[in-house]
C-alpha cells in the first residue's frame, strides 16, 4: 500500500502534517525519529518521507539528528521547518541562527519555478515560524523560494527529488500549503492517491488483532463518541476479549444509560459490563455544593468501581482508551502515553495493573474518529453527539444534588433537546445545548394556585472549539415551545429562563 513516513522531530504541528496527506487521499504514518531506522524505512516502502519540524537548534548537542544514508535511499523527502534545516546540514549546506531576523507569522512567499511549486503563483502568504534558516544550500540544491526575512524559504534537488521548505505548509495560514503538500504527494512521490479513511480503521483492525488476540482489554465506555469508535474498533479487533465497563453514575442524561447498553450489547455485540451506581455516588455527593468538590468526588468514586470491576475480572493485558490526538496536544505531550487531563478515566492507569495502554485514536482529530465511526456502524445519535462533560449532570444541577432534582432537571432538558432537534436545521443546531437547574426558586400561579418551583436554564451555544463561544440565537418559537413545555410538564419547575453569555467570560457550563 502506498504511504508516507511522517518523520517526528518534535514539531507542534506535527499531527497536522499526516492529517493534511491523509486529507488527500494518501496514507501517512508518525514515526517518532528515534524508533526507525534507514534499513527499516527501506524495508517498509514509503513513497515518500516527511521530516517534520521541530523546537531545537541543528547545532544543539541535544538536537535530534537523523543517518544521513536516509537521503540516499532514493525515497522522495520534504523537510519542513526544523527538518528542511536538517536536511541541509545532513546534506553538507549551512544553517544559521538569526535572533534579529527571526520571523513570526505571516509573510509574502516569492517561489521560483520548481515541481512543489507547480501551479502555485509567484507571491502567496506563507506562515513562518523560526529564529534559524538555512544560510547556504547544499551541493545539488537550489533556492527556490524566499521571503524579506529568509534568503532560503525553499530548496530542492530535483534530481534527488529531496525538497526542504522553511514555512509551515501544513498550517491553514499559509494560502497554497495545501498545494505544496499535493506537489509533493502527486507531483515529486507520484503518489495515486487512492487512499480513504474507512481503510484506516481496517489497518488497525488488523494490527491489534495480531497485537491482542487472546489477550484481555477493558476499556472505560462513556457514551461519548470517542470510547464509542475505540470499543468498537477493537471489539471488530479482538472480540469478546474486549471487555467495555460502562459505569451509569445515574448523573447522565435522560434515558442515555439505557440507549447505551442498548446499542453496544444488543446491537453491536461489544462485551459490555454496565454498573448501576447511581444510589453510590448520589450518597457520596450528599451535602456537597461546591463545583469542584463535586467533580473530585465523581472522579475518585468512579475510578473506585472500576477497580472493583477490573478487580472480579481478574488479569487484564491491556488498558484502552478514546484518546484522540487534541487530547494530546492538550496535555502537551508527544511521546508518552497520555490520558485526558480533564476526563473522569484520569486516574486509572495508576490503580489497575495492566502491561499496556492502547489508544487507537490517538493519531485522529473528531472528525476523522467520526467518520470512522460511521464506518463501523455506529447509530448517528453517537456518532453526532454533543459533547457531555465526564461529571455529567451534577455540574448542571446548581447547589447540592438529589435525586429529585436530578429528575427534574432530566425531563426538562429532554425537553429543551426534543424541541431544538425538531425546530432547527441540523445543519445551523447549536454545537452544544441543555438545560441547568438553578438554585434559585420563584413564585408561580397554577391554576388559581401559587407555586414556588425551581428555575431552569437553557444553554445553547456555537462554538468551533469549545475555547470560546456565543451564544446560540435560537428561534424564538422554539424557545417559547421549550419554555412552556417544561413549565406545563415538569412538575416543580414554575420558570425558564435563557442564558445569553457568551465565553468568555462566561463558561459553557455554569459550574
Ligand atoms: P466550559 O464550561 O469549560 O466547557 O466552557 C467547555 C467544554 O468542556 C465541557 N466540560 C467538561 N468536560 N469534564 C469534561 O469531560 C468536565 O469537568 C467538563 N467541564 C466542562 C463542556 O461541556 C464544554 O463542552
Amino acid at each position: 500500500m502506498e504511504k508516507i513516513l511522517v518523520l517526528d522531530f518534535g514539531g507542534q504541528y506535527n499531527q497536522l502534517i499526516a492529517r493534511r496527506v491523509r486529507e488527500l487521499h494518501v496514507y501517512a504514518e508518525i514515526k517518532p525519529f528515534n524508533r526507525i531506522t534507514v534499513d527499516e524505512i527501506k524495508a517498509e516502502g514509503y513513497s515518500g518521507i516527511i521530516f517534520t519540524g521541530g523546537p531545537n537548534s541543528v547545532y544543539d548537542p541535544a538536537s535530534p539528528h537523523y543517518d544521513p544514508a536516509v537521503l540516499d535511499l532514493g525515497i522522495p523527502i520534504l523537510g519542513i521547518c526544523y527538518g528542511d534545516q536538517l536536511m541541509a546540514y545532513m546534506a553538507g549546506g549551512e544553517v544559521s541562527s538569526a535572533e534579529s531576523a527571526s520571523e513570526y507569522g505571516k509573510t509574502t512567499l516569492s517561489v521560483k519555478p520548481s515541481p512543489l511549486f507547480t501551479e502555485i503563483p509567484k507571491e502567496s502568504v506563507c506562515w513562518m515560524s523560526h529564529t534559524d534558516y538555512v544560510t547556504k544550500v547544499p551541493a545539488g540544491f537550489q533556492t527556490i523560494a524566499a521571503t524579506l526575512h529568509c534568503p532560503c524559504a525553499a530548496m530542492g534537488d530535483d534530481a534527488r527529488k529531496l525538497y526542504g521548505v522553511q514555512f509551515h505548509p501544513e498550517v491553514m495560514h499559509t494560502e497554497y500549503g495545501k498545494q505544496v503538500i499535493s506537489n509533493f504527494l502527486f507531483t515529486v512521490c507520484g503518489c495515486a492517491g487512492d487512499w480513504k479513511m474507512e481503510d484506516y480503521a481496517d489497518r488497525m483492525i488488523a494490527k491489534y488483532h495480531e497485537e491482542l488476540q487472546g489477550k484481555k482489554v477493558l476499556l472505560a465506555l462513556s457514551g461519548g463518541v470517542d470510547s464509542a469508535v475505540a470499543a468498537l474498533l477493537l471489539n471488530k479487533a479482538i472480540g469478546q476479549d474486549l471487555i467495555c465497563v460502562f459505569v451509569d453514575h445515574g448523573l447522565l442524561r435522560k434515558d442515555e444509560g439505557d440507549f447505551v447498553e442498548k446499542t453496544f450489547r444488543k446491537e453491536l455485540g461489544v462485551n459490555m459490563i454496565r454498573v448501576n451506581a447511581e444510589e453510590r455516588f448520589l450518597s457520596k455527593l450528599a451535602g456537597v455544593t461546591e463545583p469542584e468538590h463535586k467533580r473530585r468526588i465523581i472522579g475518585e468514586e468512579f475510578i473506585r468501581v472500576f477497580e472493583e470491576e477490573a478487580k472480579r475480572i481478574g488479569h487484564v493485558y491491556a488498558l484502552a482508551q478514546g484518546t484522540i490526538y487534541p487530547d494530546v496536544i492538550e496535555s502537551g505531550k508527544g511521546d508518552s502515553a497520555v490520558i485526558k487531563s480533564h476526563h473522569n478515566v484520569g486516574g486509572l492507569p495508576d490503580v489497575i495493573s495492566f502491561e499496556k495502554i492502547v489508544e487507537p485514536l490517538r493519531d485522529l482529530f473528531k472528525d476523522e474518529v467520526r467518520s470512522i465511526g460511521t464506518t463501523l456502524g455506529l447509530p448517528k445519535e453517537l456518532v453526532w453527539r454533543q459533547p457531555f462533560p465526564g461529571p455529567g449532570l451534577a455540574v448542571r444541577v446548581i447547589g447540592e444534588i438529589t435525586k429529585e432534582k436530578l429528575d427534574l432537571l432530566k425531563d426538562a432538558d429532554a425537553i429543551f433537546r426534543e424541541e431544538v432537534a425538531a425546530g432547527t436545521d441540523p445543519l445551523r443546531r447549536p454545537d452544544q445545548y441543555f438545560a441547568v437547574l438553578t438554585d434559585t426558586r420563584s413564585v408561580g400561579v397554577m391554576g388559581d394556585a401559587r407555586t414556588y418551583g425551581y428555575t431552569v436554564a437553557l444553554r445553547a451555544v456555537n462554538t468551533d472549539d469549545f475555547m470560546t463561544a456565543d451564544w446560540s440565537r435560537l428561534p424564538f418559537e422554539v424557545l417559547e415551545k421549550a419554555g412552556s413545555r417544561i413549565t406545563n410538564e415538569v412538575s416543580g419547575v414554575s420558570r425558564v429562563v435563557y442564558d445569553i453569555t457568551s465565553k468568555p467570560p462566561g463558561t459553557v457550563e455554569w459550574e
